[in-house]
């Protein structure tokens, strides 16, 4: 079985397409909460595997078990040719390459006119689904993430599959703020483990606090598209927020027709990877 195969989905990019569907259409907001017609069996399937397994004791585990970066040291670009192989691998029906994907967001970031790092941003934000390559399974590596550890937003997709979570039989889970202090922000929380919290701990000592909010928190969309879980954060987490919220359009509606072209383009974005980043970094 392909690497990216562990899981029910086709391949990565299907969890990807499923949420541009999800909340690009001009659809109503309960409409995509709940399971549909137009839900692949396969990704319902992914959704319930998610939110079943996502607990807080495995969000824990595995930041213990990948924090440390101990799984190799690989360049920016290297990571990047890596994952496209994995992703297209699995996948021959594809039309968007992963690097596609990541040069059509950058492009689009640097076409409406903002910085290089928030360019070097959306090039490199998926790249934490590398954790494929060490054997993780789909529902370890992309799906909405959400907090572990609290009670569950009711404005997650599919938030019946919690019920097979075993954190739902664990009533100190399950207050507002479980856990954590009130308000006590951000940082303490423990996200469901994927390719965002993953990339964020790869990245953090290489880039501004906006880019590190964008990595970490582009896939929580009932914090950044609901506007739930505010009680956890600090008035600073709520002003970097926003720019997840200034980053996401650039995810959902980079896809365009014309495919970039990688040979043109990739001397511009290695200078700014090279700005950035040293020549290989720890994952
Ligand atoms: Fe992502
Ligand atoms: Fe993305």
């Amino acid at each position: 079985m392909d690497a990216t195969q562990q899981g029910p989905l086709d391949s990565l990019e299907q969890w990807d397409d499923h949420v541009k569907a999800r909340y690009r259409a001009d659809r109503k907001k309960e409409e995509f909460r709940v399971y549909d017609e137009s839900t692949p069996p396969v990704v319902r399937e992914f959704y319930r595997q998610n939110h079943a397994l996502q607990t807080y004791d495995f969000a824990c585990a595995k930041l213990a078990e990948y924090v440390p970066l101990r799984h190799g040291r690989m360049g920016i670009w290297e990571a990047m040719e890596r994952l496209n192989e994995l992703v297209d691998d699995s996948d021959p029906d594809t039309d968007l390459s992963q690097i596609e994907h990541n040069l059509q967001t950058a492009e689009a970031i640097r076409a409406a006119g903002h910085p290089g790092w928030f360019q070097l941003t959306g090039l490199i934000h998926d790249l934490g689904k590398v954790l494929t390559i060490w054997g993780e399974p789909q529902w370890a590596v992309v799906g909405d993430t959400f907090p572990t550890g609290c009670a569950w937003s009711n404005r997650i997709v599919f938030p019946e599959f919690f019920a097979a979570n075993p954190d739902a039989a664990k009533p100190e889970l399950q207050t507002a703020c479980g856990v954590y202090q009130p308000g006590g922000g951000l940082d303490q929380v423990r996200m469901s483990w994927g390719h965002d919290e993953y990339l964020y701990h790869v990245t953090k000592a290489y880039l501004p606090e906006p880019a590190r909010y964008m990595i970490r928190y582009h896939s929580w969309y009932s914090a950044h598209r609901e506007r739930d879980y505010g009680y956890l954060m600090t008035p600073h987490d709520e002003a970097m927020m926003e720019w997840v919220r200034t980053f996401n359009p650039f995810d959902l509606y980079s896809k365009s027709d014309s495919k970039p072209s990688l040979a043109a383009l990739r001397p511009y974005y290695t200078d700014l990877i090279n700005e950035y980043f040293p020549e290989k970094i720890d994952w």
